[in-house]
C-alpha cells in the first residue's frame, strides 16, 4: 500500500521552492497570480508564452506541463474554468487532472500552489481532503495474483502552499483525513478484487484478526458454525450448507469512546462467492459474483479508515461471511428454515441468499443496543436496473438516519438515493408455508429485499444500502471501494469531525 506524505505551509519564495512539479491552478480569463508570475519569470516566460500561443487558456480540465527552472523541475498548469463556476464538481475535476497529468511522468513529489484558487475557506479544506483521497485512490493497483503488476504512480510527497489563505494545520488535517479515507477505500477494493478461492469466509476472519492485532482500540471475535447453530441462526447457516467453506460471523469492535456509549453498528454482506446455489445463476459474468462480499469489504475499509482517523465513537462491525454453492447438502427451493429471530423463512430461491445471512446478523446486532444499524450489501440485480451504477440504493426505517446518510453521500461524492419501504410492498413476501418467503416476485425487487430485512430490524434505527450497482465497475473490471467514503463521512459527522 502506498504511503504518501502530505504537508502544508505558506511559501514565500515560490520560484525558489524545491519541487519536482509545481502545480499552478489557472482560471480562464483571469490574470496570473503573483506566484505564477514568479515561476514564469524564473522559467524565462514560458507560461506567458504558452498562453500567448493559445495552447492553454485555463479551460476546465486543460493541462499543460512545462519544464521548470529554479526550484521547480516542472510546471504544471491546470485549467480551472471560470472562477465563479468553480464548484465541488469542478474541484474534483481539478484534482483528477493533477493525477492524470502526473501519471506519465517520474515526478515523486508535487507542490500545489493553493493561493491561486479562489475558493471559500470551507471548500479549500474539502478540496484538499478530496485531493489526498483521490491521489491515494489513484495509486491503488491490483497486484496479488498477477506476475507483472502495473506499477503505481511514484508520487510520494505532496506539499501544499496555502499562500496564507488557510492555516497550514487545517490544510494538513484535511489531507490526512482524505488520505485515511483513500486508504480505507483501497482496503475495500483490495479485499473485493481478490478471487473467491483466496478470499473465503475464513480469509476474511483472518483479516479481521490482523486488524485487531495492530490496534489497541480494535477487538475481534469470530463466531463459528457451531456457535451460530446454538444461537439459532438457521437462516445464515442455510446459505453455507452447500459449501465446503464454513460460514463465519465476524464481529469487530472499535472503541474510540467510553465503553458505555452506544455503538453504531455496520453489517456487511460477505458472500465470498455467489453461484446462486441450487437456483444456479447463468454462466455469463458469474465470475463477478466474487464481488458479492463488497458490503463486507466496505465494512473492513471503513474500519481501517476509522482506526486511521481515531474517531471518538464506538462502532461494531459485523460481517456475515459465507459461500453460496450447490451440492448434495445445499438448501433446496421450498426448504423452510428458522431464523435467530424465531421467524420461519421459505427459501423459494436459493439465489436470494444475501437477505438470509443478513437477517440473522441483524438479529445478532440487537445485543449491542445500537444507536443505529446500517447494513451494506450487493443485494439485488433489481437495484442495478433501478439506479444503475451512480447511486447506491438507500432504505431506512427512520427519516433522520436516511437524511444523514444521504448528506454524507453527497458530501463525499459517494451518493445514495432513497427508495421506498412502504408497507404496501410487504405482502409480496407472504408464504403459505412459513412466516415469510425469501423472494417477493418480479416487481420492485430491491424494495421487497429491503422489506424482508426490515422484518428483522424493528427494534432499532436501521438503514440498508444496496450497493449491487455501485460496488464494482464492469469495464475495466474492478471494485470501487464504495460506499467507504459515505460511511466514513457519516461517522465523522457523528463524531463532529
Ligand atoms: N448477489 C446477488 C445480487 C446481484 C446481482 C448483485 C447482480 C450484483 C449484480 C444476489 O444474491 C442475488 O442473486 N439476487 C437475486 C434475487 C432474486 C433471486 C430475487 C437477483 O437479484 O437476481
Ligand atoms: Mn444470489
Ligand atoms: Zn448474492
Amino acid at each position: 500500500m502506498t504511503n504518501m506524505n502530505f504537508s502544508a505551509r505558506s511559501v514565500t519564495d515560490v520560484a525558489g521552492a524545491k519541487t519536482q512539479c509545481a502545480v499552478l491552478p489557472l482560471f480562464s480569463g483571469e490574470k496570473l497570480s503573483r506566484g505564477t508570475r514568479q515561476l514564469d519569470k524564473s522559467a524565462g516566460g514560458s507560461v506567458k508564452a504558452a498562453l500567448a500561443l493559445g495552447d492553454f487558456s485555463g479551460k476546465a480540465g486543460q493541462t499543460l506541463m512545462l519544464p521548470g527552472t529554479g526550484g521547480a523541475r516542472r510546471l504544471l498548469l491546470i485549467g480551472c474554468g471560470e472562477a465563479k463556476k468553480f464548484d465541488r464538481a469542478a474541484a474534483m475535476k481539478f484534482c483528477q487532472s493533477i493525477y492524470k497529468a502526473l501519471s506519465g511522468t517520474g515526478a515523486k513529489d508535487l507542490m500545489l500552489h493553493l493561493a491561486d484558487l479562489k475558493l471559500k475557506t470551507a471548500d479549500n479544506t474539502w478540496l484538499l481532503s478530496y485531493l489526498a483521497r483521490h491521489l491515494v485512490e489513484s495509486s491503488y493497483r491490483y497486484t496479488e495474483t498477477v506476475s507483472k503488476p502495473k506499477s503505481p504512480l511514484k508520487l510520494n510527497r505532496v506539499v501544499v502552499n496555502t499562500g496564507g489563505k488557510i492555516p497550514a494545520t487545517a490544510a494538513k488535517t484535511a489531507m490526512e483525513q482524505g488520505k485515511s479515507i483513500g486508504l480505507g477505500i483501497n482496503q475495500a477494493r483490495h479485499l473485493a478484487n481478490l478471487p473467491g478461492n483466496i478470499c473465503t469466509p475464513s480469509y476474511l476472519a483472518q483479516q479481521a484478526r490482523k486488524l485487531a492485532r495492530g490496534n489497541a482500540r480494535v477487538s475481534v471475535s469470530v463466531l463459528e458454525e457451531k456457535k451460530m447453530k446454538e444461537l439459532g441462526m438457521g437462516s445464515l447457516l442455510s446459505v453455507s450448507a452447500g459449501s465446503a467453506q464454513a460460514a463465519k460471523l465476524i464481529v469487530m469492535h472499535y472503541q474510540g469512546a467510553r465503553a458505555n456509549q452506544q455503538p453504531y453498528v455496520l453489517v456487511g454482506k460477505g458472500i465470498t462467492f455467489d453461484s446462486g446455489g441450487i437456483s444456479l445463476k447463468p454462466g455469463a459474468k458469474m465470475d463477478e459474483m466474487k464481488f458479492d462480499m463488497g458490503g463486507a469489504a466496505s465494512v473492513f475499509g471503513t474500519m481501517h479508515a476509522l482506526v486511521a482517523l481515531g474517531l471518538p465513537l464506538n462502532v461494531v462491525a459485523i460481517v456475515a461471511a459465507a459461500e453460496n454453492m450447490p451440492s448434495g447438502t445445499a438448501t433446496k427451493p421450498g426448504d423452510v428454515v428458522t431464523s435467530m429471530s424465531g421467524q420461519t423463512i421459505e427459501v423459494l430461491n436459493t439465489d436470494a441468499e444475501g437477505r438470509l445471512v443478513l437477517c440473522d446478523a441483524l438479529t445478532y446486532a440487537e445485543r449491542f443496543k445500537p444507536r443505529a444499524v446500517i447494513d451494506i450489501a450487493t443485494l439485488t440485480g433489481a437495484c442495478v436496473v433501478a439506479l444503475g451504477s451512480h447511486a447506491t440504493g438507500l432504505f431506512a426505517n427512520e427519516d433522520e438516519l436516511a437524511e444523514q446518510l444521504l448528506a454524507a453521500g453527497t458530501d463525499s461524492h459517494d451518493r445514495a438515493w432513497r427508495m421506498p419501504l412502504w408497507d404496501d410492498y410487504q405482502k409480496q413476501l407472504d408464504s403459505n408455508f412459513a412466516d415469510i418467503a425469501n423472494i417477493g416476485g418480479p416487481g420492485g425487487g430491491s424494495i421487497t429485499a429491503a422489506c424482508f430485512l426490515s422484518r428483522f430490524a424493528k427494534s432499532y434505527h436501521w438503514a440498508h444500502l444496496d450497493i449491487a450497482g455501485s460496488a464494482w465497475n464492469a469495464a475495466p473490471k474492478g471494485a470501487t471501494g464504495r460506499p467507504v467514503a459515505l460511511l466514513t463521512r457519516y461517522l465523522m459527522d457523528r463524531a463532529g469531525k
